[in-house]
């Protein structure tokens, strides 16, 4: 690392690798109780395990996303951070306000908005927090001798994503105005401004490992900004088909969103792209695979499997069931999981001065998470058109069908097996690396 104040990022990544590992309890909770096996359910009911398991989810991609910002933009603007103390704060609260949540939910405190669970007044919370959070990123910009694509795309993503928290916050009696709001949350979240983040945590990536010129990276980046703009705020129209707004969004939502794609089809190509240019002499080869990685599984998770139910047509079959979960779990590990994995593999040996690049235990961790991943996601879409099938042609009811699609959640469970092993080889390199010390500051 460059800057003292970068330290602070390694505690973020540190509360993430925890809350990731707590959401995965909560899927196979989940995972279970979709078998029959639900033994837990006077103390954690199924909904509780889903609010919780999305809520993680949710927790510790923006934890990573801080602890990226809090590394990449010290080095990007060339000075330390306003204040670390500050920093700090915001970590200890941001850590207690989450445990308060997933506390709450396991005692029916809750607004049952799927994503946006969290109660009104700790929103309030999050948003103190959130501001706390910014201020120090703007503040460290404007302190700051440069101010480059890269950190005004980051930045940029991270204030339109706080911004967009608060359309979530209006209080609505009517059900189909709750739902038109909770889209602008989740759907802008999702295929809009966290792509932002993305592109400008991908730039940083692919500058420092491929050594391409960063004129070269940057100039990708506006047209991954534009594509992600032109397609996905219309593209919001997908989730307004058959709520109770107007037939206009079968036509919008249904081009507009089909062009999504693109934007991860941009990326993917942009990273292969600046891959082969590169001189490849970094020697953090590991790093470089999460990150042409996540270019690559975030366009078949989100761009591919988003297409094949985005057109009204199909997700008037598909809506709600498991093949929203089969592309939900994709695109959510391949853009968001895997560049907080991305970043993290990339700054751990500047950080703690430890060069421990790639071993048989990263490659493992790599490997054994996109595989069991991408059988997850096989197994949850096997279940889902079956799902379809029984539940939306041949009429049976949601219990019914529940019951006849168990058998599929042994191989999903399988999967999970496989992927949670990757996952806590991760970790157990993370722990490996130690904590990050003044030492690791290049001169
Ligand atoms: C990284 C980007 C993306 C992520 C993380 C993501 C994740 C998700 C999640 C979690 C849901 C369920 C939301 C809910 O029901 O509350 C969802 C729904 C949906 N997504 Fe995506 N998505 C992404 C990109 C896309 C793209 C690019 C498309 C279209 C090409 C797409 C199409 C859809 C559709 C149509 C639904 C609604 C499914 C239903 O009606 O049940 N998604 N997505
Ligand atoms: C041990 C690994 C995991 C297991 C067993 C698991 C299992 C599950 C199950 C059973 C559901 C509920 C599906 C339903 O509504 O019936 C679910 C929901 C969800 N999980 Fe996981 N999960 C795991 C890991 C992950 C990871 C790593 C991510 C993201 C990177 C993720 C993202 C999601 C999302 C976004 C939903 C909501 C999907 C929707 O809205 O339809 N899960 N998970
Ligand atoms: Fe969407």
């Amino acid at each position: 690392m460059k800057y003292k104040s970068q330290k602070v990022a390694y505690w973020f990544f540190a509360l993430a690798m925890l809350l990731l590992a707590l959401q995965l309890v909560y899927g196979f909770i989940m995972g279970f109780a979709h078998m029959g096996y639900d033994g837990l359910h006077q103390f954690i009911p199924f909904n509780t395990a889903r609010a919780v398991h999305t809520n993680l989810l949710v927790v510790w991609i923006l934890t990573g996303f801080m602890g990226a910002a809090y590394y990449i933009i010290p080095e990007e603007a060339e000075c330390e951070l306003v204040s670390t103390k500050l920093a700090y704060i915001q970590l200890i609260t941001l850590a207690l306000v989450g445990v308060a949540a997933v506390i709450g939910y396991h005692f029916n405190y809750w607004e049952g908005r799927k994503f946006l669970e969290i109660p009104r007044p700790l929103d309030w919370l999050v948003v103190i927090n959130v501001l706390t959070f910014l201020g120090i990123i703007l503040a460290t910009l404007f302190k700051g001798k440069k101010r480059t694509t890269t950190s005004l795309v980051l930045t940029m993503g991270l204030v339109f994503a706080a911004l967009l928290y608060l359309p979530g916050m209006i209080w609505f009696d009517n059900q189909t105005m709750d739902s038109f709001f909770r889209w602008w949350v989740v759907h802008l979240w999702v295929e809009g401004v966290w792509e932002l983040i993305m592109g400008g945590i991908l730039a940083f990536l692919l500058i420092k490992i491929t050594g391409v010129d960063r004129e070269v990276i940057e100039k990708w980046l506006y047209i991954i900004v534009g594509l992600t703009f032109l397609s996905g705020i219309l593209g919001t129209g997908h989730h307004y088909y058959y709520i109770g707004t107007g037939k206009m969004w079968l036509i919008i939502g249904g081009i507009f969103s089909a062009l999504e794609p693109l934007a991860f089809l941009g990326m993917a190509l942009f990273a292969l792209a600046m891959y082969r240019k590169g001189e490849k002499r970094h020697p953090n080869k590991i790093a470089l695979s999460w990150t042409l990685g996540t270019a690559i599984v975030s366009f078949v998770g989100a761009g591919l499997l988003g297409l094949a139910h985005t057109l009204p047509q199909v997700n008037m079959y598909t809506h709600g069931t498991l093949v929203t979960a089969m592309h939900g779990h994709m695109a959510f590990w391949g853009a968001y999981g895997m560049i907080v994995l991305a970043i993290i593999a990339f700054s751990m040996p500047n950080l703690t001065g430890r060069k421990r690049y790639t071993n048989n235990t990263n490659v493992f961790a790599f490997w054994m998470s996109n595989i069991g991943m991408l059988g997850m996601t096989v197994a949850f879409g096997v279940a889902g058109v079956a799902q379809v099938y029984l539940e939306r042609k041949v009429g049976m009811d949601f219990g019914d069908v529940q019951q006849e699609i168990q058998v599929h959640f042994f191989i999903l469970i399988l999967c999970a097996v496989l992927f949670t092993s990757g996952i806590a080889a991760y970790i157990y390199e993370f722990v490996k690396y130690g904590k990050p010390t003044d030492e690791a500051i290049e001169n």
